[in-house]
């Protein structure tokens, strides 16, 4: 850890670091073009930050990072150069990666519709989460070819598998817990924090359904910028806000029992 890493770090509550912080990368264009730069080159220098916010998660504890790489909407609008070039970078990384995974205890997932990417990418994505998979540290769940609506409607339709396979309609259930355990992220806990780069005030289809409580920090840095000592700030403004969960604040003025009002009484501040 650096300098100015550990100063932020210092002034972190290591008991109340969030569980699982959800990253929507973005920026890497701007970057690109503020340096007269082709775009691919922003998200060459992407990687870097990629490399730096896994690295400092994993080293402070947090359980699990996820990663919006490409939505399923970067496929159908971006240039087919640019795709074909994240694909070779994504590839790249997988193949480089893994000993750093390794060394640093981290399990790779993915979550997104994997079997529409080409299948070269696809055997190179098997390889690595294979490779990691003995891991108990952190999950790095990657989002590839990810759309949290596709997610939505693939959670029913295995819902609704599941009721077929169970003797029919009659046999459809639904309620939260069922729709959570459909969705791609059934082995992760909702994120408690999602950070989005270079200023952008959207979701854009990322995590719907599991962002309904996070905390959001949205920084004016763009992604080739950023590091594990802007994922510290993040978190460090996380843990200066207040969750309520629909619950009443710590107001002395509003004193009730609130924090039985919160499903998550774990994580309340
Ligand atoms: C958004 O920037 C970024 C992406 C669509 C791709 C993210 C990819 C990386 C960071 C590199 C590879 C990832 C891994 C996991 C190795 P943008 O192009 O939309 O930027 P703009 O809004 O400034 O144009």
């Amino acid at each position: 850890m650096d300098r100015k890493e550990s100063d932020v770090y210092l002034r972190l509550d290591p008991a109340r670091l969030p569980k699982h912080i959800a990253i929507i990368m973005d920026g890497n264009g701007r970057w690109a073009r503020r340096r007269h730069m082709p775009r691919v080159a922003g998200h060459r220098a992407g990687v870097a930050s990629v490399r730096s916010t896994v690295e400092t998660a994993a080293r402070i504890g947090i359980p699990a990072l996820t990663l919006y790489a490409f939505s399923e909407e970067n496929w159908k609008k971006r240039p087919r150069t640019e795709v074909d070039f994240l694909m070779r970078l994504l590839c790249r990384y997988l193949k480089a990666e893994i000993k750093t995974l390794n060394e640093n205890n981290i399990r790779l997932e993915y979550i997104g519709r994997k079997q529409e990417l080409p299948e070269s990418v696809q055997r190179e994505m098997e390889e690595a989460s294979e490779a990691t998979r003995a891991n108990t540290g952190m999950v790095l769940t990657l989002a590839l070819n990810y759309s949290a609506r596709s997610e939505i409607v693939d959670a029913f339709r295995s819902l609704a598998e599941a009721a077929a396979r169970n003797g029919g309609l009659s046999h459809f259930q639904v309620d939260e817990q069922l729709i959570s355990e459909h969705l791609y992220t059934r082995h992760l806990p909702d994120p408690d924090l999602v950070i989005r780069t270079s200023g952008e005030m959207r979701l854009s289809n990322f995590l719907l359904w599991q962002l309904a409580y996070a905390e959001i920090y949205v920084t004016q840095t763009l992604w080739p910028d950023f590091r594990g000592v802007q994922l510290l700030e993040g978190i460090e403004e996380y843990q200066s806000r207040e969750r309520r969960y629909g619950g009443l604040g710590r107001d002395p003025g509003q004193a009730h029992d609130h924090a039985k009002a919160r499903p998550h009484a774990e994580a309340k501040r």
